[in-house]
């Protein structure tokens, strides 16, 4: 029977009106919530989700079941009526908690009443940043760079959309009147509203063209995925299990950022070898983007995205873990007691006018572990995109910026931090920093690049096309149609 049970929880039913794996026709008083739900979602996606785009065709990929192959599937669809679901990856029966306090016990199935509040606050936080990044895209259909890149901008939407499901499930099935109220507001507050913003600094800032979306969904969307890896590791099993199949819809959305600013690399190293440039401003003459700017956008995203891991030194972490309710990154694979409470973590800070490394208790230094891991993963995408101008045989590399750079969280904040990571007097910091964050003209200089071209296998002059399609698909597909 147990095969029975898993085909069932990996079939999705899309008979019903909220499409799910999770048997809500056999629970009225929650399939009558969510759908009471539903409806506020729509008008929200309607005022707040991609501008103009309510009668468009997209080539999308809606999941259809949460087997590992073949999970997806393709073809036209218009955005208000995606289906939208509840997907969670099978249970496994036999799931014991790996780490923290009560390590080798059953993973619980309902919320434990200490619990409920840390959890409410976890899954409130990450569904909020999920409306809100189709917020900050809303408007960059108007000047997309090919029908591709269209395309792939409303996968991320609809499924940033989807994401915001997940969690809005866990508030209705698991917390009662209180989660029906978070649920509510997660549809109420506003990327960058004054008066209702969002919950996390990152998800107010503005997406306001390209450039900024594809540093975006590359640095801020993988941000989202150690996020959701750590939650994976939960003691509440349906939210490592939502969690989970959030994460395999995540992968593309960092594909995007990768391979769209591999794509800008290459044209701003095709204009530059063609014509021997190294001047910026005989760059930009190119219409292409200019390493310097690039630098800029990755300075700014880094050090912005920093800021979502929290303060380096935490007790919230630390109960968050003993409690078993976020683990570390890859928590399963990692060779220890899984209960950190002997071992110590190295972070650093600001002593004396220097940066310093100083050892403390791992427990409390689990948001700066989980933020060196995600630094990990992003340096390895920088040596990848290093490879273009290497190509080229141009002596110029994209680099990180210092941890403490640019940071408005935790142990650097109210220091003034050079990309090299020396500290500097607010004075030398104003005088500088328009040489390492992108100024007002940089933005006007990227934005005088935007246009808007939607003929089929055409791209813009900044960018290259990509190395294929989508599904298998020729790159001149007509991945969206307008009618
Ligand atoms: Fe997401
Ligand atoms: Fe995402």
């Amino acid at each position: 029977m147990a095969n029975t049970a898993e085909v069932t929880q990996q079939a999705i039913d899309y008979t019903q009106r909220i499409p799910n794996n999770v048997d809500l026709a056999n629970d009225r008083a929650l399939q009558r919530a969510l759908e009471r739900w539903q409806p506020a979602f729509l008008s929200w996606w309607g005022e707040t989700g991609p501008e103009n785009t309510a009668n468009l065709e997209v080539y999308l990929r809606t999941a259809v079941s949460v087997d590992r192959d073949g999970w997806a599937n393709f073809g036209y669809v218009r955005m208000p009526e995606y289906r939208w679901g509840i997907f969670l990856t099978p249970r496994d029966e036999g799931r014991n908690i790996h780490f923290g306090d009560q390590r080798g016990q059953p993973a619980w199935q309902d919320v434990p009443g200490e619990y409920r509040s840390p959890l409410r606050r976890i899954i409130v936080t990450q569904g909020d940043t999920e409306p809100a990044s189709v917020e900050q895209q809303r408007l960059l259909g108007a000047t997309c760079p090919s029908l591709y890149d269209l395309r792939n901008l409303f996968q991320v939407n609809v499924e940033e959309g989807r994401h915001l499901w997940a969690m809005v499930y866990l508030l209705h099935r698991y917390f009662g009147r209180d989660g029906r109220e978070e649920a509510e507001a997660l549809l109420q507050r506003r990327s960058g509203d004054a008066n209702n913003p969002r919950i996390l600094t990152a998800f107010n800032e503005k997406t306001s063209h390209w450039l900024a979306y594809y540093m975006f969904t590359f640095f801020t969307d993988r941000d989202g995925k150690f996020q959701l890896a750590a939650l994976a590791e939960s003691a509440f099993d349906p939210l490592a299990r939502t969690t989970r199949f959030m994460l395999t819809e995540e992968a593309h959305h960092m594909f995007i950022g990768e391979s769209g600013v591999a794509r800008i690399l290459q044209r701003t190293c095709e204009a530059m070898s063609q014509n021997k440039f190294t001047d910026p401003a005989q760059v930009r003459a190119q219409g292409v983007i200019d390493f310097d700017t690039l630098q800029k956008f990755v300075n700014f995203h880094y050090s912005a995205t920093l800021d979502l891991f929290g303060s380096e030194i935490s007790s919230n972490a630390a109960s968050y873990y003993t409690g078993g309710l976020k683990g570390r990154f890859s928590e399963a694979n990692l060779k220890d007691n899984h209960s950190l409470t002997e071992d110590f973590y190295a972070v650093q800070e600001v002593a004396g006018g220097e940066i310093v490394a100083r050892q403390v208790p791992a427990l409390t230094a689990l948001n700066a572990r989980l933020r060196d891991d995600f630094t990990r993963e992003i340096q390895a995408g920088l040596d990848r995109w290093n490879r273009i101008p290497e190509k080229f045989g141009i002596p110029i590399r994209l680099k990180l910026p210092h941890a403490g750079f640019h940071r408005k969280i935790g142990s650097f904040a109210g220091h003034y931090i050079t990309p090299d990571g020396r500290v500097i007097s607010k004075e030398d910091w104003e005088r500088q920093s328009p040489a390492w964050l992108p100024t007002d003209q940089d933005h006007a200089f990227v934005n005088s690049l935007m246009g808007r071209v939607i003929e089929p296998g055409q791209f813009a002059n900044w960018i290259a096309p990509p190395a294929r399609g989508i599904n298998n698909l020729p790159i001149e597909f007509e991945y969206v149609r307008f009618n």
